[in-house]
C-alpha cells in the first residue's frame, strides 16, 4: 500500500538497509514556507482548516523527503475539546485563562464526542492522505495525560510545572479524575485518527521527566499504558517520554511498538535498559543542528552505528528549534539516507 514503508517496518522490528528518519516538530518555524502561512493565519486556524493543516504537514516532506509525515496539529486541541479554553499567544506559547485548580473545576471538564469536537482533525487527515498519495506513512499524535494536565493546571508553559505537581500531591482524587477523563478522550481521539487514516500514533510525554520515578508511575505511565493497551490492535504506538530514561525498563515491557528517547542517554544505556528488543527512536540533541552540516553528518552516522540500523528510527531527542538553518536540517536527513552499513 505505502510505497516507502521503512518507518512501518522499523516499528515491526524488521531488518532494513538503513533506518527511517523523521524529525519531531518537522512542520515548523525553521521552514520559510511555514512562516508564509503563519503570517496569514493564527495558530488554531492553521490546525482547523484541513487544507492548511494538510499543506503544512507535507511541506517538510516535499523539501527533504523524510520517511514519515506527522499531522500538523497540537496536543492542546484535546483540552479545547474538553471545554477548557486554550489560546496560543504569539511569542509566548500556550495560555489557558481559566486553569484547573480544584475538584469542582475537574467536574466541569467534559469527555466529548471526538468526531464532533475534533472532526476537523479527521478531515485534515483525509486531506493529508490525498496529498501524500501513499508515498510515506502518516503519524498521528496526542500528548500524554500527564503532559496535558501540566498545561491545564499550570495554565502556561513552565520550567518545573510546580503548580501542576502541587495539584497532584494536594488533591490526588481530583488529579486522577482529570487524568482519567483526559485518557478516555485521548483513546477515543487516537482511535478516530486511525480510522481516518493515520498509520501510527505517537504519545508525547514532554514533561514526564518532571516527576520522580515513583510519581511517574502513578501520575503518568499508568495512563499512557492504558492508551497503549487500547490502541495496540489498531496501530503501532510510539511512546516518547522526555527525561524519562528512569522508566525505560518498565516502558519496554509494554505493548508499545517503539520508545522515544532524548539526548541525555547513550544508545548503549537505552538498549541496555530496554532489553535490546524494542525499537528505539531518537535522540540527536536538537541544538546540535547548529553545528556545521559536515559535522552533523558525522554525528548522525555515529549515532546510527551506536543504536544499530535495525529496530531504530532516527529522530531528534525533542522538537526542532525555530532558527535551524535549512541546510543543517537537510544534512541530518541526508546523512540517514546516505547511510550504508
Ligand atoms: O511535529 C510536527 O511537525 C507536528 C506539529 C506539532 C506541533 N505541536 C505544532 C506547533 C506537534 C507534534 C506538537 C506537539 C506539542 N505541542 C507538544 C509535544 C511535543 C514537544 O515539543 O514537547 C507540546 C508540549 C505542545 C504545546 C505547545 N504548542 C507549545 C509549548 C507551543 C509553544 C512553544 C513553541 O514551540 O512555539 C506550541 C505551539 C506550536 N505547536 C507551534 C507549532 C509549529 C509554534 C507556534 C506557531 O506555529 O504559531
Amino acid at each position: 500500500m505505502i510505497k516507502n514503508d521503512l518507518f512501518l517496518r522499523a516499528l515491526k522490528g524488521e531488518t532494513v538497509d538503513r533506518p527511517p528518519v523523521w524529525m519531531m516538530r518537522q512542520a515548523g518555524r525553521y521552514l520559510p514556507e511555514f512562516m508564509e502561512l503563519k503570517k496569514k493565519y493564527d495558530f488554531f486556524t492553521r490546525c482547523q482548516i484541513p487544507e492548511l493543516a494538510s499543506e503544512i504537514t507535507v511541506q517538510p516532506i516535499r523539501r527533504y523527503g523524510m520517511d514519515a509525515a506527522i499531522l500538523f496539529s497540537d496536543i492542546l486541541v484535546i483540552p479545547q475539546a474538553m471545554n477548557i479554553e486554550v489560546e496560543m499567544k504569539p511569542d509566548f506559547g500556550p495560555y489557558l485563562p481559566n486553569p484547573i485548580r480544584n475538584l469542582n473545576d475537574v467536574n466541569n471538564v467534559i469527555v466529548p464526542d471526538v468526531n464532533d469536537a475534533l472532526g476537523y482533525v479527521m478531515e485534515g487527515i483525509k486531506a493529508t492522505k490525498e496529498k501524500l498519495n501513499n508515498e510515506v506513512p502518516l503519524i498521528g499524535f496526542a500528548g500524554s495525560p500527564w503532559t496535558i494536565l501540566c498545561y491545564c493546571v499550570q495554565g502556561q508553559g513552565s520550567k518545573n510545572f510546580d503548580k501542576a505537581k502541587e495539584f497532584c500531591f494536594t488533591n490526588p482524587v481530583a488529579a486522577h479524575t482529570l487524568l482519567q477523563k483526559i485518557t478516555d478522550t485521548t483513546i477515543a481521539y487516537l482511535k478516530a485518527k486511525v480510522a481516518a487514516g493515520v498509520n501510527a500514533v505517537q504519545i508525547f510525554d514532554s514533561w514526564g521527566g518532571m516527576l520522580s520515578p515513583v510519581d511517574y508511575q502513578e501520575f503518568s505511565w499508568q495512563y499512557i499504558n492504558q492508551i497503549i493497551e487500547a490502541l495496540k490492535d489498531d496501530a503501532p504506538v510510539i511512546a516518547f517520554g522526555k527525561g524519562c530514561w528512569f522508566a525505560l525498563d518498565e516502558m519496554s515491557k509494554s505493548n508499545a511498538s517503539a520508545l522515544g528517547v532524548d539526548w541525555t542517554i547513550t544508545a548503549k544505556n537505552a538498549r541496555y535498559l530496554t532489553g535490546g528488543n524494542i525499537t528505539l527512536q531518537g535522540n540527536f540533541d536538537p541544538t546540535r543542528l547548529f553545528s556545521p552540516p559536515a559535522e552533523i553528518k558525522k554525528m548522525v552516522t555515529q549515532m546510527i552505528n551506536e543504536f544499530g540500523k535495525d529496530k531504530y528510527i532516527v529522530n531528534l531527542g525533542h522538537g526542532i528549534l525555530p532558527n535551524i538553518p535549512l541546510d543543517n536540517a537537510k544534512a541530518f536527513i541526508d546523512a540517514v539516507k546516505e547511510y550504508n552499513a
